[in-house]
């Protein structure tokens, strides 16, 4: 049976907070200079949060940002082009939730010819119990893991993140939205994968770290497979750190008014906290480089499991049968 790092949501709070203690190494290699002029950069999940705030911080470094959200259109995009002074934003639905929504997204970017330079895959939930989505996979297991196997699947197989880049002197970059607290996951349990089970509200934490874990896997895994023999996308990993954000705004009311004080209180801003994503997402640091890993500004090891190769192939597999038993047009895409 598979478990999380915590059960416990305050356990949980209070490890980031130790977190925001720790040495952040590159912290100084981010500058001014670092801008995105002339880049196009799609973030999922950016209507709110930590997506908001590098939407805002990408746009005030000249980059044309592109919010796929499922809620706030067209006012978070408003706001952000008031808070940035840029108006190269704009906002398109994208429900992870939804697999039809995953292709309308994909269709509109193919048809608008838009090949994002940067690809910060930043929506997340963390829900105190299992919901059942329209397909019949659990909701916290659809947005926070499959979702991102079929956005990424369909942006290369239709050409809208670019393989035959050679002539491009700046390498399409895909940043995973992590979190450490997937060290120390168990290993990935195949009996129960993508196999809708009800779940409370510690069961519900455990998850969340185990769904991290199989992301970074599979972040992992793509990078192997696309940077075959040479890089072509630098495909990274990163851990914002403790954010006040609205990430536990379906937690119990309880929880949220013991939890709601700890984010408040202890937990940096989105705005601070998409310093580190910007710098993976741009800085010359991360030049032919993939499969890298940070925890806010400090290079770090994700889990030894996720370097494993089998597992990531015995992953990829699994993630692609389950995609294909839940949506009819995978197969044509995959095959
Ligand atoms: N906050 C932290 O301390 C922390 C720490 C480590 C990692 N993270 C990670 O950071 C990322 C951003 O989370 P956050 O803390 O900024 O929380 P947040 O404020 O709740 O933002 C989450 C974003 O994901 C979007 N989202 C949720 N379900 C979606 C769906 N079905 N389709 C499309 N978008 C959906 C939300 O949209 P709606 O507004 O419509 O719900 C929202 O824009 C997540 O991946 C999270 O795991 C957060």
């Amino acid at each position: 049976m598979s478990h999380g790092r915590f059960d416990n949501p305050v356990v949980a709070a209070m490890a980031g907070f130790w977190d925001l203690f720790r040495k952040q190494d590159n912290a100084k290699r981010l500058t001014d200079k670092d801008r995105f002029d002339g880049k196009k950069v799609i973030i999922t999940g950016a209507n709110s949060g930590l997506g908001f705030g590098l939407s805002v911080e990408i746009a005030k470094r000249g980059g044309y940002v592109i919010m796929a959200c499922r809620s706030q259109i067209p006012e978070a995009g408003e706001m952000v082009k008031k808070m940035s002074g840029s108006d190269k934003v704009e906002m398109r639905k994208l429900d992870l939730s939804k697999i039809e929504s995953i292709y309308e997204f994909c269709n509109g970017l193919v048809k608008d010819q838009i090949k994002p330079d940067v690809t910060i895959l930043n929506a997340g939930v963390a829900l105190p119990d299992a919901r059942k989505t329209e397909s019949g996979l659990e909701q916290m297991f659809l947005v926070n893991y499959l979702s991102n196997v079929m956005l990424t699947n369909i942006m290369f197989n239709k050409g809208i993140i670019d393989l035959n880049n050679d002539s491009k002197a700046f390498k399409p970059r895909i940043v995973f939205i992590s979190s450490d607290s997937h060290q120390g996951s168990s290993y990935i349990d195949y009996n129960e994968f993508g196999i809708f089970e009800p779940y409370g509200t510690s069961k519900a934490i455990a998850n969340y770290s185990y769904f991290k874990l199989i992301l970074n896997t599979y972040a992992t895994e793509l990078s192997r497979r696309v940077n075959k023999e040479k890089l072509e996308v630098g495909i990274n990993v990163i851990c914002p750190g403790p954010v006040h954000t609205n990430i536990i705004k379906e937690a119990p009311w309880a929880l949220r008014m013991a939890l709601g004080g700890i984010f408040k209180v202890i937990f940096r801003s989105p705005a601070k906290a998409s310093l580190p994503v910007v710098y993976m997402s741009i800085s010359d640091d991360f030049k032919g480089k993939s499969n890298e890993y940070l925890h806010m500004f400090k290079n770090k090891e994700m889990d030894s499991k996720v370097y494993i190769p089998e597992e990531g192939k015995k992953l990829w597999e699994r993630s692609v049968k389950l995609w294909k038993s839940v949506d009819t047009k995978a197969k044509s895409l995959l095959d």
